[in-house]
């Protein structure tokens, strides 16, 4: 199924400290059923980042610059007030395993209860993204491991070149 579908905008929600291969597969699957898809990249996620909200956003850009249908876009302050100044119909999620749902679940009602149109849409993970998430992943890499094929090429060499700096910074 290669066709964008229907005229609903969908906004994807992340703190993208960096995009994986996983968020990568999430918006292509969207894109055959959603027009557009806003990859809403989140300042205020209780999550201590590697890279600032400018870089998550820039290194996110880069790699759907040449997908039509997606645009990025940074936001602070809350999911739920942000969607409501956004063309969004939709809020979409990938869910991964079970340990997941439960948070998923959370997220989901607060959402609505803070807006009552704010509706989450879930897309099962593909297999070969289940065990992945940016922080193993930002943990395997500062160990000097390899991280090919589990993020987009350029994430890849950011991530290796601002890991080697903390590293020698911590060791200055
Ligand atoms: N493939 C691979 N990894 C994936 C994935 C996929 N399909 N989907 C999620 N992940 C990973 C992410 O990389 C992330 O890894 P990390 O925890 O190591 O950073 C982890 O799974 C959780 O990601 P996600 O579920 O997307 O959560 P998030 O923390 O990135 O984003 C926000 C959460 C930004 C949506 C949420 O904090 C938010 O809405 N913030 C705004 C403030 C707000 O409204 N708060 C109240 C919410 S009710």
């Amino acid at each position: 199924m290669e066709k964008r579908a229907g005229c609903v905008t969908a906004l994807y929600p992340g703190t993208f400290d960096p995009l994986t291969n996983g968020h990568v597969s999430i918006v292509t699957r969207g894109l055959s059923m959603f027009h557009t898809i806003i990859v809403a990249v989140a300042e205020d996620s209780g999550k201590k980042t590697l890279f600032s909200l400018k870089e998550r956003a820039d290194m996110a850009k880069k790699v759907f610059a040449h997908t039509e249908g997606v645009k990025v876009e940074p936001f602070s302050g809350l999911l739920a007030h942000h969607v409501k100044n956004t063309e969004a119909q939709v809020v979409l999620r990938g869910m991964r395993a079970l340990s997941d749902f439960e948070n998923e679940f959370q997220m989901a009602l607060m959402n609505r209860r803070l807006c009552r149109d704010f509706q989450t849409v879930f897309l099962m993970t593909d297999y070969r993204w289940m065990y992945i998430s940016s922080s193993i992943i930002k943990e395997v890499a500062g160990h000097g491991g390899d991280i090919r094929g589990l993020v987009p090429e350029h994430v890849e060499k950011k991530l290796v070149k601002r890991l080697q700096e903390k590293n020698r910074e911590q060791k200055a």
